[in-house]
């Protein structure tokens, strides 16, 4: 088979066919073992990667960076919007028409829902969403999945647990589009007013996937193998009194893990506020540390299969 992504942008999971992400998590795990035997592959040498964060960032940019750089090649970042052009008032499309003249793949993350679209639109370097608003994160629902299979052995039977902010999490918006493609069952666990968006449920039921919602954790250690544990978006609340009423709503502590029917391991796409206790770090269903190692070699593959160098 030719590399079906060479060229294209990386804006949304359902764009993703089931090869297309197949084909994704299986040059992850090529590009991770190579990575064991040299500290750097020369892949992506002579290429030039543009990341434009308009919203705060440390994991997701530093790992595109540190994919780059371990594919040998280079990177050039905007990550103080406030101090750039866009800051005095160009569009996000000059923004990116300009950037594209400087870099062979731009990573952009924008705080409005949409954003990484407008941004694909006016341009034709491969553009990949790092997060738009609260609607997609798709890098991140990739190396999610990468991380489910490898440490649980599969994805297909599983119950995952999707448990916080399923109104506002991106995250956890993309990792459900995802898993519509895998045999797996899904709990959904919120406060109600923060529960999974309707466009999603109904995503989840048109392709026949057995999902539940519960107000309840108790539910959760009961039956989910993985327990994907998301922070409240504090920042997408209207006002702080709103996320005052949810704040803490969760808290996973070693006492709490003790009572999980399934050893269920901890993800988390972090970063955590107070939603994971830190006496669970040193715990060995505390996954969520090796999820983030996981972002890089999911990233290298995207970068090479976006750039066509695999
Ligand atoms: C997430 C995000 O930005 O949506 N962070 C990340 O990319 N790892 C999760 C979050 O901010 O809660």
């Amino acid at each position: 088979m030719g590399n079906p992504l060479a060229g294209r942008d990386i804006i949304e999971i359902p764009a993703l066919s089931r090869a297309e992400i197949d084909l994704i998590l299986s040059t992850s795990r090529d590009l991770e073992a190579r990575l064991e035997r040299d500290r750097r592959l020369d892949l992506l040498q002579d290429y030039i990667l543009a990341t434009l964060f308009y919203e705060p960032s440390t994991r997701t940019r530093l790992s595109f960076e540190a994919a780059m750089h371990r594919l040998s090649g280079r990177v050039v970042s905007v990550s103080e919007v406030t101090s750039s052009s866009v800051a005095k008032g160009e569009s996000i499309d000059d923004t990116v028409r300009t950037i594209e003249q400087y870099a062979d793949v731009i990573v952009m993350r924008h705080p409005e829902s949409g954003a990484a679209q407008v941004a694909a639109d006016a341009m034709s370097v491969p553009l990949i969403n790092a997060g738009d608003g609260s609607r997609n994160h798709p890098t991140q629902a990739l190396l999610d999945l990468y991380t489910i299979e490898k440490e649980r052995g599969g994805i297909d039977g599983r119950t995952i647990a999707l448990v916080g902010d399923l109104k506002y999490g991106r995250t956890s918006h993309s990792l459900a589009e995802a898993l519509v493609h895998y045999q797996a069952r899904l709990l959904l666990v919120s406060p109600s007013e923060l529960r999974m968006p309707e466009r999603i449920r109904e995503r989840l039921s048109e392709h026949g996937v057995h999902y539940r919602e519960t107000e309840s954790i108790e539910d959760a250690m009961r039956e989910a193998d993985v327990l994907y544990v998301t922070r409240i978006q504090r920042e997408r609340f209207p006002s702080p009194a709103d996320y005052d009423r949810f704040r803490g709503v969760f808290q996973i502590s070693p006492d709490l893990l003790s009572r999980s029917a399934h050893d269920a391991i901890v993800m988390h796409p972090l970063p955590r506020v107070d939603e994971i206790s830190h006496q669970v770090d040193s715990l060995p269903q505390a996954a969520y540390f090796r999820q983030a190692r996981n972002g890089v070699y999911v990233r290298m593959a995207l970068l090479a299969l976006v750039l066509g160098t695999v």
